[in-house]
């Protein structure tokens, strides 16, 4: 699965206000991960920002108001519209929403707008007072109906001092939406697929707690693949410090109790589930509710085993069909392949991606990952050290096949 921004032709327009600055760093991000980004300044954009600081980070001609009638010919604002993949107003101000929603065409960004049929996305930056005043909540409202996408506004501290709705929303977020907006007529889209992850946490007492190394990493990645092939994803995360992807609905669970009754529900009707998630195999058969007192003695901890969320949801597929596609994880510390083919088989998976956790450039808190895919055929295919991203590309390139071929 490629990255939906590898390129894609995107017209940033950048208008008059404070957050324009932030726009460069929005273009450098888009560009970096294969974006073609043609911005379009207007004219009061200019007064805060040069067009010589997109051009350097975009590597491309950043047009301003005199191109509409200069070198290229007035048809400029036609060839950028019509090339387009998506049209993306950041930060756009409260003038340039009036415009937009009245359809008019004075200036080039307005004009370029007009005459593309790709999706707009516009991410607002203003005062409090200005957004929330009525005139431009009519302006949103008439954009959305008309399909828009709006991004933010946050609500914070703004440049005026007040605190409210208006705040410019992060670059890596709009980029991100961006991502999504563009993948999804991709080959997932309409299915549905629930991806499980980190490492889940069995409580003691009210501030210990039973947890593994797993950082969450790889089920992010096959999430964020999985939207970047344009699917409905649902992300079953026990905690992480990491940031959930933009696009995909998502569920935070603490313990593999709560782990399994998301994964129940959630699967009912769902195309795949993907468990990267390390799931506790035992938790206190008792959590104390009073924090445990220190003394010279041992403690013993009692535990019991917590329900094989894999092994219950192949029961579930028996009967349900549901879900069509099952992927395993598999972290090993010895017999790599034996032991993941007697998962494979005990839990009834469509594919486990086994991987050797003692090799050092694999498995937890690094971003890499030596796997070897195994099949119910008794087949497997070895795989290079790769990012984890890839690997869960290759997962999700797997499920795209088997959406193509279903049984
Ligand atoms: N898994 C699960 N429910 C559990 C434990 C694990 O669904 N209670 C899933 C994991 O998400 C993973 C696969 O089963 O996709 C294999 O997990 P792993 O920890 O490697 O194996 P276990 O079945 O727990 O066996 P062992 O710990 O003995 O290796």
């Amino acid at each position: 699965m490629t990255n939906p921004l590898q390129n894609k032709r995107i017209i940033l327009g950048v208008t008059g206000s404070i957050a324009a600055y932030k726009a460069a760093d929005l273009a450098s991000k888009l560009t970096q991960n294969g974006a073609l980004v043609d911005v379009i300044l207007t004219e009061y954009a200019v007064r805060f920002i040069a067009p010589l600081t997109f051009q350097s980070v975009t590597g491309r001609k950043a047009y301003t108001e005199s191109d509409l009638w200069g070198g290229e010919g007035h048809v400029t604002h036609v060839g950028l519209g019509h090339n387009a993949d998506l049209v993306l107003i950041a930060p756009v101000s409260a003038n340039t929403l009036m415009r937009l929603a009245n359809g008019s065409g004075d200036n080039l960004l307005c004009l370029t707008a007009l005459a593309s049929h790709c999706p707009l996305v516009l991410a607002p930056a203003m005062d409090v007072g200005m957004y929330s005043h009525p005139a431009t909540q009519k302006n949103v409202e008439i954009l959305k109906e008309r399909g828009a996408w709006f991004i933010g506004p946050a609500s914070g501290h703004l440049a005026s001092g007040l605190v409210g709705p208006g705040r410019f929303v992060e670059p890596l977020e709009i980029m991100n939406t961006v991502r999504w907006i563009l993948a999804k007529n991709g080959p997932l889209a309409g299915r549905k697929i629930v991806v499980t992850a980190g490492g889940t946490q069995e409580a003691i007492d009210p501030v210990r707690l039973i947890t593994n190394r797993s950082s969450g990493t790889q089920g992010y990645a096959v999430a964020q693949s999985a939207i970047d092939a344009g699917a409905d994803v649902t992300l079953i995360t026990a905690p992480t410090s990491l940031q959930t992807p933009i696009g995909c609905t998502v569920i935070q669970v603490k313990n593999a109790a709560e782990m399994f009754a998301a994964v129940k529900s959630e699967t009912k009707s769902a195309d795949g589930l993907i468990m990267a998630a390390a799931v506790s195999d035992f938790r206190p058969a008792s959590i104390s509710s009073q924090k445990i007192k220190k003394s010279d003695t041992h403690l013993q901890l009692d535990l019991e085993p917590t329900a094989d969320i894999l092994l219950e949801t192949a029961k579930e597929r028996a009967i349900s069909g549901f879900p069509k596609f099952v992927v395993g994880f598999a972290a090993e510390s010895q017999d790599l392949l034996t032991n993941a083919k007697s998962k494979l088989e005990r839990k009834k998976l469509d594919l486990i991606v086994a991987n050797d956790i003692n090799a050092p450039d694999s498995g937890f808190e690094v971003n890499t990952n030596r796997v070897t895919f195994l099949y119910p055929d008794g087949s497997h295919q070895d795989m290079p050290l790769m990012e984890k991203t890839q690997v869960a590309d290759k997962i999700i390139d797997q499920i795209i096949q088997w959406m193509g071929n279903p049984e």
